[in-house]
């Protein structure tokens, strides 16, 4: 049942160039140059009028609503705000009919994302699911919504199903932005195309992984580890510390790489590994002087490349290379080395990595 592979885990990263083609399968076509989502169809003018997006999640599910939140507003340019469930269900948010919530859940059972999403539902806003688990209580309560098809998730933490609510909210983000003529016909196909070479990408992303063994064996003994990200892979960074923590154990916190110097960068010193996800072509000098910073203060920087870099290859200690592709869709490439490399420490600390401690798959409780 784990297909060959020691645990779930691994055999579910393994498992997401397929898991991907799967929710792309019969939405879209970049040669005949369309996308076409059922439920968004059935609902396009609610979602065409919303006067803003809120998307409601927890853990891994809330990083791909905050790389949701990127997409809708920079190609659909939609108001988005993204909410953890436990906050939106508690705080007397401001919801009406004009707003469309967007509930994003693996298991579809986490009950805080539930209760949030009755609230939202008795204040008139539409609700709108990207959910794995097929007739799931979420997937029940919404009026529409889109099955990210990425199959049963059986490892704790989160890999699989991260990539499939991203590959949904970015086939989403761009039928919306083609309904409302914010992006060109040409940038619309370019995006296309580039998505359809993401599962052949992934896969070769998933070549890498001895190197990212080594790596992993050269930093697991670290007491703390950070993770910094700009743009569309500012969420990756907090996706890549979750799955650190969650598995490992090893205390690790991620960032805009902005912020380090309002705080973190105290933190830095020749214990402290610092991965950067530095592929972002639009801001690649600022990243350049982020991984400068934390050199000049002898952090263990380990940088995932954009192949071919040279400039980060020479600064960092560690480089993973991921293969090109356009800036909002390197969150499905850039977060696999993050999985693997989490796994392989996990492994190495001899950590149970597909049930680790005081976690439950379902957390069916508040
Ligand atoms: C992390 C992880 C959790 C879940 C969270 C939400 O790897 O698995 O953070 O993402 O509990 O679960 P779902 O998506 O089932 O609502």
């Amino acid at each position: 049942e784990k297909g060959g592979f020691e645990y779930f885990m691994l055999k579910e990263i393994h498992e997401q160039s397929k898991t991907i083609s799967d929710c792309m399968r019969g939405r879209m076509n970049a040669e005949e140059g369309w996308i076409h989502l059922g439920g968004l169809e059935e609902f396009s003018n609610k979602l065409l009028d919303a006067q803003r997006f809120i998307i409601a999640g927890c853990g891994t599910s809330w990083h791909a609503g905050l790389i949701g939140e990127y997409l809708f507003e920079d190609l659909a340019r939609i108001p988005v705000e993204v909410e953890y469930a436990s906050e939106l269900r508690y705080r007397n948010p401001i919801i009406s009919e004009k707003d469309v919530v967007i509930a994003l859940s693996q298991s579809g059972e986490t009950a805080d994302t539930l209760a949030a999403l009755e609230l939202a539902k008795s204040k008139g806003a539409m609700i709108y699911g990207i959910v794995n688990s097929v007739g799931s209580s979420i997937a029940r309560l919404t009026d529409a919504g889109s099955y990210i098809h990425a199959g049963p998730e059986i490892g704790v933490a989160s890999t699989k199903a991260f990539t499939g609510q991203v590959t949904l909210l970015s086939m989403m983000a761009l039928s919306l932005a083609r309904k409302r003529g914010t992006i060109s016909q040409t940038y619309f196909l370019q995006l296309l195309h580039e998505l359809s070479y993401i599962p052949a990408k992934v896969e070769r992303v998933l070549k890498n992984e001895n190197k990212i063994k080594f790596i992993a064996s050269e930093i697991k003994d670290s007491a703390n580890a950070l993770y910094l990200g700009r743009g569309y892979n500012f969420p990756v960074a907090l996706e890549g510390a979750l799955k650190l923590k969650e598995i490992s154990y090893i205390h690790a916190e991620g960032y805009p790489a902005a912020e380090m110097k309002h705080g973190p960068i105290a933190l830095i010193d020749e214990h402290m590994p610092v991965i950067v996800i530095a592929t972002n072509r639009s801001a690649y000098d600022k990243i350049v002087s982020n991984i400068q910073e934390v050199k000049a203060r002898n952090g263990y920087v380990i940088a995932i490349v954009t192949e071919g870099d040279e400039t980060i290859s020479q600064m960092a200690d560690s480089v993973i290379e991921i293969p090109d592709t356009e800036e909002p869709l390197t969150p499905l490439l850039s977060v696999i080395p993050l999985q693997l490399l989490s796994y392989h420490i996990a492994l190495m600390r001899g950590c149970n990595v597909d049930q680790p401690r005081n976690l439950a798959k379902s957390v069916t409780v508040e």
